[in-house]
């Protein structure tokens, strides 16, 4: 029985969510090769929209080939395909149209913009840290056979000692205890995610997350056949009231959240929310995913209890060292209650996606060099500087933008009345990444201000003058 009407995806234009939908029934086999479709004044109904709109839908799908309309019959899924005789050639458009995504899209305006103005351009739209901000851990000396005898030490969790050495770093930053818990070392917090959603969750299930998120543009989720169903952040952290209606009305099964300087807000929840987030997942039994992969530049005294540690046995926990020593180092980790650690385990292993020991080695030489944590010190001091100095420009020059200062991380997100401000700044050669990314609209942008020096920040001023 399809749900036409309920299970319409959130997504803008609503021919886009129709054509959305009609496509995943066809794939997931709910709609037959043959099949004919209620009629298109019928959809317009169900779906509470303009007939327009329903045929706009249609003609989509029947120019992609999924749909056949026969004149004065209606719209018919399209047969499976038959032998084709007039070409030997496979059409690879078929394999690449239908990819084209808000996110792709502007992923390479702004690829297309870094290749044209590299010199002239003024990059805030980056997801990390420049280069010159990285933590200088100097040269992290290993000879090969050390490294061949630091193997012997690995487990199927991972690296013993990176292990040990990240499970000490949480406990003495007071975040958990390790207690009952597995902790396995991934190939970053994306990867990690994707590990769980294959090991936990079936095709069709359901998961939730705030918007705007990062999680909006991931890829992961689509991927692995799951259905996602956005949660707005308000001034007080997630919705409760819609995550609890999306919750009745869909079998959501994990919420996955990024409550330390949220991307791309920078906002942190704050223990209250986190404790009426917990109290509903805990009425629902759903699981939470904490994503705290900014964890590390949380001041101490601005520093909130972690899901983890408010209820471990709720929640799975991921981090990386992506947005401190740099995303190329691919490792991550998740912290898990055992009996699924032991799952994640197994399927990773199945999948063949253990990170390289050459990188475990490196990272927990990384971890313990003697400078790592006055490094961290001083990373912090030099983005608040940053942030400031980013702040008062915007503030100065720019009075109709509207940023909260966050606590910490590398993000402001600005919103503002101009829809094509990504466009218009460009013409500036200031790049950002526009808001339609992270599922809010293209008066929102965000702006990584960790990406320039002084004489960069003087330009930013100079720019937005004119
Ligand atoms: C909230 C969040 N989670 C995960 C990631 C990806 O982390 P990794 O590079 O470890 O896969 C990012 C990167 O921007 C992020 O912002």
């Amino acid at each position: 029985m399809i749900n036409w009407y309920d299970d319409l995806p959130d997504t803008k234009p609503k021919y886009l969510a129709i054509t959305k939908l009609i496509r995943s029934l066809i794939q997931e086999e709910k709609l037959l090769p043959g099949q004919r479709l209620p009629s298109e004044r019928k959809l317009a109904d169900v779906f509470k929209v303009d007939r327009s709109t329903v045929t706009r839908a249609l003609l989509e799908l029947s120019s992609s080939g999924l749909l056949i309309k026969k004149s004065g019959s209606g719209t018919f899924v399209s047969p499976l395909p038959q032998i084709h005789s007039t070409t030997r050639k496979v059409d690879w458009n078929l394999f690449l149209e239908n990819h084209e995504t808000t996110y792709s899209s502007y992923q390479s305006k702004i690829t297309q913009a870094r290749a044209l103005n590299n010199h002239t351009l003024l990059d805030g739209a980056g997801n990390e840290l420049p280069m010159e901000l990285i933590p200088h851990l100097g040269s992290l000396q290993i000879n090969w056979q050390n490294f061949l005898i630091a193997q012997k030490q690995s487990q199927d969790a991972g690296y013993l000692p990176l292990i040990q050495t990240i499970s000490e770093m949480h406990e003495k930053r007071n975040q958990f205890k390790l207690n009952n818990q597995s902790l396995l070392v991934t190939g970053g917090a994306q990867q990690s995610l994707l590990l769980i959603l294959r090991s936990l969750l079936q095709i069709g299930d359901s998961v939730a997350f705030a918007q705007p998120s990062y999680f909006n543009s991931s890829a992961i989720f689509k991927t692995v056949g799951i259905r996602t169903f956005p949660i707005p952040l308000t001034s007080s952290g997630i919705d409760i009231d819609v995550l609890e209606k999306v919750i009745l009305k869909h079998r959501i099964k994990l919420l996955i959240l990024n409550p330390t300087f949220q991307n791309p807000t920078g906002e942190i929840f704050s223990l209250e929310q986190r404790q009426r987030i917990l109290k509903i997942c805990q009425d629902y039994q759903i699981a939470i995913i904490e994503d705290d992969v900014f964890g590390w530049l949380v001041d101490s005294k601005d520093e909130v209890p972690t899901f983890k540690s408010l209820a471990p046995e709720n929640v799975i926990y991921i981090s990386s060292l992506s947005k401190l020593l740099g995303s190329s180092t691919r490792i991550g980790w998740i912290v898990a209650p055992q009996a699924i650690g032991q799952r994640l385990l197994q399927v990773q292993k199945k999948l063949d996606i253990v990170p390289s020991m050459l990188a475990q080695v490196m990272a927990n030489l990384a971890l313990n060099d003697k400078s790592f944590n006055s490094e961290i010190t001083t990373l912090k001091l030099e983005l608040a500087e940053h942030r400031h100095i980013v702040s008062q420009i915007f503030y100065e020059l720019r009075p109709n933008w509207h940023f909260s200062s966050p606590k910490g991380g590398f993000y402001l997100w600005v919103k503002q009345d101009d829809p094509e401000i990504f466009e218009n700044l460009l013409k500036k050669d200031i790049l950002v990444k526009p808001g339609p990314i992270y599922g809010a609209t293209k008066e929102n942008f965000r702006f990584n201000f960790a990406n320039f020096n002084k004489d960069e920040l003087e330009q930013l001023s100079t720019r937005l003058k004119k």
